[in-house]
């Protein structure tokens, strides 16, 4: 019996949004998508996971910057399984080191980076000030 996989992984794709993120690296001028080196999960023909490799301003290290998985499709290790693929492709690029960012309360992605082996870095602390009333 031949079996379907559920899932393929596809390189070399292009978001159908812009994507930000409120790190410092989207900040940098040299701050750049990889596509090449982004990967996305493909389930029934619909992109159901992807994760991006981007450059940085340090020239010898890349970003693993926006990874996500639709909710339907979500604790199955897909977003794992994709970092795997992005780290990889750098790895292969030659790059000296692989930086990604953190919400700090998002304890999912969190887990899997320390399974991953990123080692925790420098913390930045997003303030806000209150000038008006929220309305309820
Ligand atoms: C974060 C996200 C990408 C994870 O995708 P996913 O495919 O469900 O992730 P995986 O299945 O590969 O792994 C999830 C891991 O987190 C763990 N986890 C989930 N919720 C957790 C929690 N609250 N606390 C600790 N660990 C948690 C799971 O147990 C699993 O680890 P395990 O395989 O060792 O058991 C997904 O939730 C998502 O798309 N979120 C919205 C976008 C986002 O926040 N992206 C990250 C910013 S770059």
């Amino acid at each position: 019996m031949n079996a379907k996989p559920l899932l393929t992984y596809r390189r070399h794709f292009r978001l159908p949004f812009r994507h930000t993120n409120s790190g410092s690296s989207s900040t940098s001028p040299a701050h750049g998508a990889v596509w090449e080196g982004s990967f996305a999960a493909i389930a029934d023909g619909q992109v159901v996971g992807l994760s991006t490799l981007e450059t940085i301003d340090n020239e010898t290290d890349v970003e693993v910057g926006f990874t996500a998985v639709r909710r339907d499709y979500r604790g199955r290790g897909i977003a794992l399984a994709l970092k795997l693929h992005t780290i990889a492709y750098a790895k292969a690029m030659g790059v000296t080191g692989i930086r990604t960012d953190n919400d700090s309360t998002n304890q999912a992605m969190w887990h899997i980076n320390q399974r991953l082996g990123f080692l925790r870095g420098p913390v930045w602390v997003v303030l806000r000030r209150q000038e008006q009333e929220e309305v309820r």
